[in-house]
């Protein structure tokens, strides 16, 4: 097959999924990327199992109006509760995302890791199962983290420091600095855990996945100028100017808070 175009659907409850996409454009720089940020839905890691599916459904079927060739799921929360059947419902590759608990053990034995998820995240089966594959259920703390991706959407960087303070303090006093980032939202605020403590050895699936799409999709398209559309679900201007912030990656690399 000779083809010279690709264009992949990447949707997450808000402007999370972010995170990721700006992995998967520096891998597949000429794959046209169409984001789906549902921010009328969000949070999804606060709602029930059922609601979230259906989002998630509803979502897909957007992108084949926009004639994707392959979905990402950029959100863990909508992985484990609605990956599997949305593979089982439509033809195209669909991906999701798993928080990066196997290479965080596998490169610190015995040490005990934070994980950092949503409250349905923690609660699924996807997540209780992989502690128990790895057999290293014990290592694992898990913190779940009610409201931090809506604070993260907001960029509500004061109350996100408030909301963070005493999970820092606890890993502290638990000597703790192996941190899973179960939730592709917190990825954007990764610089606020190495504020804390420089010394965090960080784990987050975004790269995994991405590669993974890279290895999975062939023919990748040549050499080629790709688009990027953005849809926010219920957006304002504003969001859209943060969702660009994250995007040009400004706010972890260069600190530049958005007012
Ligand atoms: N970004 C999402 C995740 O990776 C979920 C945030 C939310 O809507 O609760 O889990």
């Amino acid at each position: 097959m000779n083809k010279n175009f690709l264009k992949i659907g990447v949707m997450d409850s808000g402007l999370g999924g972010l995170s990721v996409l700006n992995e998967l454009s520096k891998k597949i720089p000429s794959a046209d990327l169409v984001y789906y940020g549902d921010l009328a839905n969000s949070p999804y890691g606060e709602k029930n199992k059922d609601e979230v599916i259906s989002y998630v459904d509803e979502i897909c079927k957007f992108f084949l109006t926009k004639n994707v060739e392959a979905i990402l799921l950029a959100c863990n929360t909508a992985t484990s509760v609605a990956v599997d059947l949305v593979r089982k419902k439509y033809s195209i590759p669909i991906f999701g995302m798993e928080p990066a608990i196997k290479p965080a053990i596998l490169e610190n034995p015995n040490e005990q890791i934070a994980v950092l998820a949503t409250p349905l995240t923690l609660k699924e089966k996807k997540f209780l199962e992989l502690g128990k594959i790895l057999e290293q259920e014990n290592q694992i703390y898990s913190i779940s983290c009610k409201g931090l991706s809506k604070l993260i959407d907001h960029a509500n960087f004061y109350e996100i420091e408030i909301y963070l303070k005493p999970i820092l303090e606890d890993l502290k006093i638990r000597k703790i600095n192996t941190i899973v980032l179960g939730c592709t939202h917190y990825v954007l605020i990764k610089n606020l855990f190495l504020n804390y403590n420089p010394y965090f050895k960080i784990y987050d699936g975004n790269k995994g996945t991405v590669n993974h799409i890279e290895k999975t999709l062939i023919p990748l398209p040549i050499e080629r100028e790709a688009s990027l559309d953005i849809f926010l679900n219920g957006g304002t201007e504003k969001d859209f100017e943060i969702a660009y912030t994250y995007l040009n990656n400004h706010l972890h690399n260069e600190g530049n808070y958005v007012k």
